[in-house]
Order: C-alpha cells, then structure tokens, then sequence
C-alpha cells in the first residue's frame, strides 16, 4: 500500500491581534492507503486545526503536506478548493446539510462543484443513498430523517465524489450510543472496503474500531500506535 498523506514538520500557528497560538508543532506522519485511523487528545490540542489542513480548508503555517504524492502546502485557495472537491470527503459532527434540499440533492452538492453532469449526479446519488441505506427516503429533507440519519447522508455525500480520504471531526458526536453503533458499522464497512478513514473523536468506543490511534497534546503527537484490539471486533 502506498503513502496517501504525508507531513513534515507541518506548524499551524494562529496570529492574533496581541498573541499568536501555535496549534500544531512541528508534526510529522505518515499515512498509508487504507487506514483506519483516529485522532485523540484534549480539547485544544490541535485535532480540528489537523484534520482542517488534512482536508484543505486550511494551510500549514511552515512545513510540508503531500497527499497522493502531490505538494499541496503551496497551492493557490482555487488550487486547493480543486484538491478538496476531488480527493477529500468530510463528515462533521452537526451533519452541516443544507435544509432545503433534498436528501439527494445534498447528496448531489460535491458532484456539481465537481462539474458531474446532471444525470450522472442523479444516478450516483441515488446510488449512494441506497449505499448508506436511505434509498426510500431519497425525496425528503433532512429535517424529516433522525440525527444519525441525517449523519448517513453526510457520509453519502462524503463519499459521492470516491475521495481518497474520508475526515470525520467527532461524527457522532450529537448521536446516542445506538445510532453510533450504526454509524461506525457504516465506517467500519467503508474501511473494509478498502477507504481511508481519519476520524477526531473524544469517544473511546469509536476510537476501539480503529486500527492506529493517534494522540495530540499541546499541537504535538504525543503516541501514535497500532490498535491490536481493532477488527476483532468485526
Ligand atoms: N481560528 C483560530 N484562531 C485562533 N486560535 C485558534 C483558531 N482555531 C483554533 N485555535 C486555537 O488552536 C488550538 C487548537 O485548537 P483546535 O480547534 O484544533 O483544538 P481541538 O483539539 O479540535 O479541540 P476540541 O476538542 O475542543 O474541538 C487551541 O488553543 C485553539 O484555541
Ligand atoms: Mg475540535
């Protein structure tokens, strides 16, 4: 399996009016096509700030960020927006779907800024709700579909434009523990079907399905190891 992201030496640090925060230090990491993997570590210990620049919304301060083998620290915002539409797929954990769209619709949103056609955005989209299992309420809106519904169709719509990563900041963060337990099945068979999945949660259980667990503290790794326990669980 090949590196899919690289880091060197990757700073973030936030420039304020009278201070400036340094949220990442001098990170470096690998990771390969196919992990499984979960980011850990104390409220504001730098996993957002991570996972924002992992996925291109945000940039390093200094350092390097290579992912499928492309240099993307120095790129232009428009270069950059071009690499998040077609490599990255986010989850967040308040679904961020837009209400007045249907299921397919939102489904459909990456496919568009991807200049898909039309009716093969449809088609996919449909694919992809039957995929996450919402094929039959394909017409609705979120707001008529339970939390860790609404988290299915964000995660179809993550994987509408076949990212080669998937980032998930606390996915179930606003779901009870047996809406969960499906979502991480989701995941879990999205791994399995050979995804790279990063996920930033609090949570120990969902940390339990992954297979590396990588802990920040003060905007450095502070571990970064193999989850033996992983996939016995499957
Ligand atoms: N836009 C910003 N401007 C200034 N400082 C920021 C900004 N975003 C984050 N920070 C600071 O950077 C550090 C890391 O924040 P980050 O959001 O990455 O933490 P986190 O690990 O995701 O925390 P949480 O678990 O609370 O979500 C914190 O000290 C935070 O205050
Ligand atoms: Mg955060």
């Amino acid at each position: 399996m090949s590196d899919i992201v690289r880091l060197e030496e990757l700073w973030k640090i936030y420039r304020l009016a009278t201070t400036t925060v340094p949220a990442l230090r001098s990170v470096s990491l690998t990771i390969r096509q196919g992990e499984y993997i979960t980011i850990m570590g104390k409220s504001g210990s730098g996993k957002s700030t991570m996972l924002n620049i992992l996925g291109c919304l945000d940039r390093p301060t200094h350092g390097k960020y290579f992912i499928g083998g492309q240099d993307v620290s120095a790129l232009t915002d428009n270069e950059l927006s071009d690499v998040r539409n077609n490599k990255i797929g986010f989850v967040f954990q308040s679904f961020n779907l837009v209400q007045q769209l249907t299921i397919l619709e939102n489904i459909e949103v990456p496919l568009f800024y991807q200049g898909m056609p039309r009716s093969s955005r449809r088609e996919r989209s449909r694919h992809m709700a039957e995929l996450v299992g919402l094929g039959d309420r394909a017409s609705h809106r979120p707001r008529e579909l339970s939390g860790g519904q609404q988290q299915r169709v964000a995660i179809a719509r993550a994987l509408a434009n076949d990212p080669l990563i998937i980032l998930a900041d606390e996915p179930t963060g606003n779901l009870d523990s047996s809406t969960t337990q499906d979502i991480l099945d989701l995941f879990d068979e999205l791994h399995a079907g050979g995804k790279t999945i990063i996920i930033v949660t609090h949570e120990k259980d969902v940390a339990a399905h992954t297979e590396r667990i990588i802990v920040l503290a003060d905007g450095l790794v502070k571990s970064d190891a193999r989850n033996e326990s992983a996939g016995t669980r499957l």
